[in-house]
Order: C-alpha cells, then sequence, then structure tokens
C-alpha cells in the first residue's frame, strides 16, 4: 500500500496533467482535494482532447476511483458537463466517480460576486486576477458557515433556505459593487437547476472520507492530486494573490479527511521555468519577445480562462519555499523540452533585497516586488532526444540544469518529462514504491 500526495511546487499550471496521469497506472484511487473548476487540464486521449476542471487527471484509466474530496468548492453544471463529455469516451461509466456530500457547491451568485469584486478591485488597481470562477465567494460562505453543501442539493427545503439567506448576506456586497440583484424569478431558476443537478449527481455522491480511508485500509495505492500550486495556498502562498483554498500538501488530509499519518511520499512537479496566472509579484517575469517566446514554445496559456500565462525563468527561492511548504521529497520537472534552441537558460539562484541575500522569498509581497533575482547562466541546448530515457542521455547543458536544480532544491527528481507524450519521459524512481 502506497498513499501519495502530488502538488504543484509553484503558482499553479506545473503540467500536473501528464504526471498524474503517469502515476495513476499505478493507483487504485485518485482524489481531487481542494479548489474547484479554477483548475484545469488538458489530457489527450487517443489523439482527442479532454479538458477538465473539476474530475481528476486519473480519469483516463478506466476503472480507477475517482473522488472529489470534502474540500472542494463545486459548480454542479460544469461536473455534469465533464461527466458527460468523460462519459461519451466511455470514462467513468462504471460509477467510478464519488463527490463528497460534504463539498460545497458554487451556484451563479458566487460567480457574479467574484466578477463584480474583480471588475471593481480592477478600478483601483487591486485585482487578484481571479479565473471568476466563484471560488472566494463560495469559500468565504463556508468558512461564515453558510455555504450550500453537495447534500443540501438532495433536500429542496434546506436548499431554498440557505439561497435565500445567502442572498440576504450578498444583495447589500452586490449592490456596493455596481451589480444588480437577481429577481425572484431568476433565484427560482437558479434553485430548480441546482435542484435537477443534484438529482442527476445523486448516484455519485457519498462519503468521500471513508471511502478514501477504507481504500488506504485495505492496502490500495491512494493518489492525492493536487490543484493549482503551493505558493497560491491561502494561508502560506504570496497573499493576497492566491487562491482561496489549502493547495499544499498538508490539504490532501485537511479536504479528504485522512490523517498525515497515513502518506507515504509527497512529489512536486516543477517546470522547467515558471509561469504565473493573474496579478502577484513574479521576480522571473520575462517581458517582451523573451516571454512571449517560451509562452508560444510552451503553450502557455490557462486550461480554464484561455488568459495568456505570464512566462519567466525557474525561480528557485520559490521552489525551496515549495518544498518546505509541502514537505516535498522528490520532484518531477515537467517541459524541459521547451526551452530547446534558447542560446542561454537562466535559473535564479537567490534574491537580492535592501543589501541581503536571500535563499526564499520574502514573506511579504511588496518585499517580492523590490527582490533582485540572482542568476545562475547555462548554454542553451538544441532539441532533446525525445527517446531519452535516463539523465545521461540528456546534451551536456541540460543535464547540468537539471542536476543544479536538484542539488540547489535539495530534492532529487523522480521524474524528468522531455516531450508532452507518455513516452517522452525520462522515470527515475516511481513514488508507489518498487514494482
Ligand atoms: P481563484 O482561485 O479563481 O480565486 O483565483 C485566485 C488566483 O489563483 C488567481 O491569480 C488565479 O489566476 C490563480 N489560480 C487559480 N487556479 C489556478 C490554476 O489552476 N492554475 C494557475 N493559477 C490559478
Amino acid at each position: 500500500m502506497s498513499v501519495v500526495i502530488v502538488v504543484g511546487a509553484q503558482w499553479g499550471d506545473e503540467g500536473k496533467g501528464k504526471v498524474v496521469d503517469l502515476f495513476t497506472e499505478r493507483a487504485d484511487v485518485v482524489v481531487r482535494y481542494g479548489g474547484g473548476a479554477n483548475a484545469g487540464h488538458t489530457l489527450v486521449i487517443d489523439g482527442q482532447k479532454l479538458v477538465t476542471h473539476l474530475v481528476p487527471s486519473g480519469v483516463c484509466h478506466p476503472g480507477k476511483s475517482c473522488v472529489l474530496g470534502d474540500g472542494m468548492v463545486i459548480d454542479p453544471h460544469t461536473l455534469l458537463e465533464e461527466l458527460a463529455q468523460c462519459q461519451a469516451r466511455g470514462l467513468l461509466a462504471q460509477g467510478e466517480l464519488l463527490i463528497g456530500l460534504g463539498a460545497h457547491v458554487i451556484l451563479p451568485y458566487h460567480k457574479l460576486v467574484d466578477g463584480l469584486r474583480e471588475d471593481h478591485g480592477a478600478k483601483r488597481g487591486q485585482a487578484i486576477g481571479t479565473t471568476r470562477r466563484g471560488i472566494g465567494p463560495a469559500y468565504e460562505m463556508k468558512a461564515a458557515r453558510r455555504g450550500v453543501r453537495m447534500r443540501d442539493l438532495l433536500k429542496p427545503d434546506r436548499l431554498r433556505a440557505l439561497v435565500g439567506q445567502n442572498l440576504d448576506d450578498l444583495a447589500p456586497v452586490i449592490t456596493h459593487l455596481g451589480g444588480t440583484l437577481p429577481s425572484s424569478d431568476e433565484v427560482a431558476r437558479w434553485i430548480d437547476a441546482a435542484l435537477a443537478a443534484g438529482e442527476q449527481l445523486r448516484p455519485h455522491t457519498g462519503d468521500a472520507g471513508r471511502h478514501v480511508a477504507r481504500a488506504i485500509a485495505g492496502g490500495r495505492h491512494v493518489l492525492f492530486e493536487g490543484a493549482q500550486g503551493c505558493l497560491l495556498d491561502l494561508d502560506h502562498g504570496t497573499y493576497p494573490y492566491v487562491t482561496s483554498s489549502s493547495t499544499i500538501a498538508a490539504g490532501a488530509c485537511q479536504s479528504a479527511g485522512v490523517g498525515p499519518t497515513q502518506i507515504d511520499a509527497v512529489v512536486g512537479i516543477t517546470k522547467a521555468y515558471a509561469t504565473r496566472v493573474g496579478e502577484g509579484p513574479f521576480p522571473t517575469e520575462l517581458h517582451g519577445d523573451e516571454g512571449e517566446r517560451l509562452r508560444k514554445a510552451g503553450g502557455e496559456y490557462g486550461a480554464t480562462t484561455g488568459r495568456p500565462r505570464r512566462c519567466g525563468w525557474l525561480d528557485l527561492p520559490a521552489l525551496r519555499m515549495g518544498v518546505r511548504l509541502s514537505g516535498m521529497q522528490s520532484l518531477a520537472l515537467t517541459k524541459l523540452d521547451v526551452l530547446a534552441g534558447l542560446p542561454e537558460v537562466r535559473v535564479c539562484v537567490a534574491y537580492k533585497l535592501d543589501g541581503r541575500e536571500l535563499d526564499e522569498p520574502p514573506t511579504d509581497p511588496e518585499d517580492l516586488v523590490r527582490a533582485e533575482p540572482i542568476y545562475m547562466r547555462f548554454d542553451g541546448w538544441d532539441k532533446l532526444p525525445s527517446a531519452a530515457r535516463t539523465i545521461a542521455d540528456l546534451p551536456a547543458p541540460a543535464r547540468a540544469y537539471v542536476q543544479t536544480i536538484s542539488e540547489m532544491a535539495g530534492v532529487p527528481f523522480c521524474l524528468v518529462s522531455v516531450g508532452p507524450d507518455r513516452s517522452e519521459t525520462i522515470r527515475l524512481a516511481d513514488p508507489f514504491g518498487a514494482r
């Protein structure tokens, strides 16, 4: 039995889809544990693209149990659309999906408030750059103990009462932000649609925590699939430019209701360069042609919003922080091939701030904006051999780059991805242990 958590090491979009897909080969249960439809994975199955926001990437392997943990915030309509797309491809056809009844629900008014706050903030230079999927407002209601949960979609009277209470709370906020209050007809339609979605999802709902606990007790391999990245964590990320959930490895235990003593391994995922979507400090960001080149080569456009991602050099202080926050024991390096063809590759090894050298980001975002990256430079390399199966198969500068990152982050690599295809992977260690 092995229980493995996979998390993004920086600001999300580290290429988790491919890595989770590879690890799922050996998993029996795959658990998504935080956030909601703000995440996006592009999966390619038999040459056909499938974009998932809520369903775990493990869905591509028929017969694996896919769980949405109680710590998530779920848009039931998005989930139904994904379920239909998966089933049209013959996936999730045998009831493999289990949705925690305690997971919170995103309703149209959460998205309305998210969008209004962003528009209002943008006018004052205070936008977060959220995905506008209602994530923040849903977690706010949860913390205020007024949230709507999956189980409430199955109880019409309870749902109506909760929605009424939520809208009473939010009406002054909507008005203050310049929004239009929904009419009673519109609210009635929202409720009817949510109840209908609840009925459709009912066969997939249950006690997710006990299901996962039983799987662990029964000696099954369980994989927790993180969404976003460690530096978007609500408590430890670059606040306020973060998401509203716990994205670090500890969030897996919290969300799924599993004790930390049950976890065997934590794997971090880092891209060979850095990206960020939305606002917030990003010391190694590349502007102009250099940034555009990485964006194009890496296809760095959000799977959820289509927004162009901000691109820059790999930031080791940020990576070290991710490693520390999640207790990563190994790293998976993705998209090394994207750097091929550059005359020179840089990696930020520390920051300079007020005459001091820092090996991790300062905690105040204003200080992070002022921090100057200190770079180490590497010769560029040509196309990577897609048949590379060991580090020794890589060109010398790429080898030096990989070895330096591992040494400076203080963690070994378990996997290096040299191309988008599953086969284009150097596998160094299996987090589920020897076969
Ligand atoms: P929210 O999660 O929609 O509230 O957005 C808050 C911040 O987290 C914004 O900067 C988003 O761009 C960022 N974010 C949320 N989910 C993801 C993700 O899956 N990948 C990358 N950034 C994300």
